[in-house]
């Protein structure tokens, strides 16, 4: 196995990473749009290859293609479904074509932090969510953390009126592009993989994305720093085609569950620490970080909110009851 190279053209370094498996092995393609290193996620499914590759030697071999070098987000379920890929883990904003109940993780100030969304996940609702795609052929096997949202612009942003006017590249969501008109704003869905060019060619001119994320992809370079707004997550659901792990052999599948449960556990412990990491690093870089007074949070808070009115009805308001139990 190896890493894919995001300059190689994909049909060359997908033969090429294919070569790397044994013959009689089960090859295991797991595709995300993520920097592998500093990142929660790239990290994390660098160590389910490790596992997978020295513990179910001779049977399975899993190869991981970071930043978007097989599919973007978008294309990823429909490979899946044909079985072109065997894992993926997009973000939970991701899941719109499949499900509105999972539109409660976009809800902006719902989530305190990730211990929260942490804790709202291991519940009854939250592990029911997991599993609720089964019907449309795709199985959750796990949920992954990244971190809490910070919002940038190529002006400084203080409070929701210095973005008036502005154009915001979101991940494609509906209440994503409902938190962006509350602000006055206008909204751009955008594959992950064309931010950076988005920033640049001035098609938009902000974003709003994780401290790993904002680093990861040198968001800054086009932006007048970033304000700390922490005003909502990304989070990630580890999927597989249902069919296809029904069609497993039982051990393998039991082995393959318990290694991706370990990882999760090990990994999402450090999810909160590796943004730390791109935090020092954007204000190591010199870039500005612009953290706000509780007035001017205050002022976010009030602009987004009423945004969880439309889509109460989606999610269920017991869900959003439970959610914000746990923060309380
Ligand atoms: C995004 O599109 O901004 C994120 O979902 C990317 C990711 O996987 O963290």
């Amino acid at each position: 196995f190896r890493y894919a190279l995001v300059l190689v053209p994909t049909v060359l370094f997908a033969s090429s990473a294919l070569a790397d498996c044994d013959p009689g092995e089960m090859v295991i393609k797991f595709s995300h749009v993520t920097n592998a290193d500093n990142h929660p996620k790239g990290i994390a499914a660098d160590l389910l290859m490790q596992r997978v590759n020295d513990e179910m030697d001779g049977q399975a071999c899993m190869e991981v293609y970071p930043a978007s070098a097989l599919y973007t987000d978008d294309q990823v379920f429909e490979a899946m479904l044909q079985g072109d890929v065997q894992l993926a883990a997009p973000s939970l904003s991701k899941f719109e074509p499949f499900t509105r109940v999972f539109r409660i993780f976009d809800l902006p100030f719902l989530f305190e932090d990730i211990a929260a969304v942490d804790a709202f996940q291991m519940s009854e609702t939250g592990q029911a969510m997991m599993t609720s795609m089964t019907g449309r052929g795709l199985r959750g096997l796990a949920f992954w953390h990244n971190g809490m949202k910070q919002m940038s612009a190529n002006v400084p942003l203080i409070t929701p009126a210095d973005a008036e006017g502005l154009k915001f590249r979101i991940q494609a969501s509906d209440v994503l592009t409902a938190q962006i008109d509350a602000m006055g704003a206008t909204s751009q869905p955008t594959a992950f993989s064309e931010v950076y060019g988005a920033l640049q060619t001035g098609i938009v001119d902000g974003q709003e994305n994780t401290w790993s994320n904002i680093y990861g992809q040198d968001i800054l370079q086009f932006q007048d720093g970033v304000t700390e707004t922490n005003h909502g997550i990304i989070d990630y659901l580890v999927v597989t085609s249902e069919e296809w792990w029904q069609g497993l052999d039982p051990e393998m599948r039991t082995q393959l569950a318990t290694i991706i449960q370990e990882v999760t556990e090990t990994r999402n412990a450090e999810a909160f620490a590796v943004n730390e990491e791109a935090r020092q690093a954007i204000l190591a870089s010199g870039e500005t970080i612009r953290q706000l007074t509780p007035a001017q949070r205050q002022a976010w808070v009030d602009t987004m909110l009423p945004v969880w009115d439309q889509f109460v009805d989606d999610i269920g308001q017991e869900n959003i009851d439970a959610a914000q139990a746990i923060n309380a």
